[in-house]
């Protein structure tokens, strides 16, 4: 387990983008696991400036997004499509044939799950995965507590998501359930990046680093991957 701690949210993102361009450099056709939110917004917007400069071709790499909330689409502003297509994809030129989106107003919800796992299959698994840190210790929506299935699985959304996942939706938008691609399966990637920044985060990231893997903690999971970094910043317990 790797720790790189930041002095602002800037020099984190930059430090998270200069390795994730790293592997797609490295690589003709990459999977990489970009998780929404707040947190990895600006490692994104940096990847896209490095590849206006020359510096990284993103394009032929290929995308799955790590979850969704059910009952939301593009159009709902704030919804992972939403924050992915705007923050990222678009603005990056990733052309439609290399994303993989949850489709949260699908009807079919086991669909879902199988076409997200059918294009992890396709690449023998994901590569690289940015994921954030939930104020409860979720990544993706594995919940505390929560499935531990490998794939994609629907789930009830723990309380503290549902409260602080309104952030996204200044008008509120009703949030009971989630889909997203399980830890068992984000494990296996070859590089796992983690983001997480601000006094708000401290106490979760504290706990992180000083527990022992338990699903009580559904992060914790993850922390003896064999290339894992936690990339911090605004952390004043450190
Ligand atoms: C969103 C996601 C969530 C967030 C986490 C942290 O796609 O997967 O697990 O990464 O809730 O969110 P922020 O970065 O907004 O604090």
């Amino acid at each position: 387990m790797d720790v790189k701690i930041s002095e602002s949210h800037e020099a984190m993102s930059y430090h998270a983008a200069s390795q994730v361009a790293a592997y797609v450099r490295a690589r003709e056709s990459a999977l990489i696991c970009f998780a929404g939110g707040d947190t990895p917004l600006r490692t994104y917007q940096i990847l896209i400036e490095m590849q206006k400069k020359g510096r990284v071709n993103l394009k032929d790499s290929y995308y799955v997004s790590l979850d969704e909330w059910v009952g939301l689409g593009y159009a709902d502003k704030g919804s992972c499509q939403q924050m992915m297509r705007d923050g990222f994809y678009s603005p990056a030129g990733i052309s439609e044939s290399h994303i993989c989106l949850f489709d949260g107003l699908s009807g079919d919800m086991s669909e879902e799950c199988e076409k997200v796992e059918a294009f992890i299959r396709r690449f023998g698994g994901i590569g690289l995965a940015i994921l954030g840190i939930g104020m409860n210790g979720h990544i993706g929506f594995n919940e505390p507590n929560g499935s531990d299935r490998e794939g994609c699985f629907v789930i009830e959304l723990h309380e503290v998501t549902k409260r602080v996942g309104q952030k996204y939706f200044p008008n509120g938008v009703p949030l009971s359930k989630g889909i997203t691609i399980g830890y068992k399966t984000l494990e296996k990637a070859d590089e796992v990046i983690y983001v997480a920044g601000g006094e708000k985060k401290n106490e979760i990231v504290k706990l992180i680093l000083n527990s022992q893997p338990n699903p009580e903690v559904p992060a914790t999971m993850l922390k003896n991957h064999h290339n894992i970094c936690f990339y911090l910043s605004g952390m004043s317990f450190i």
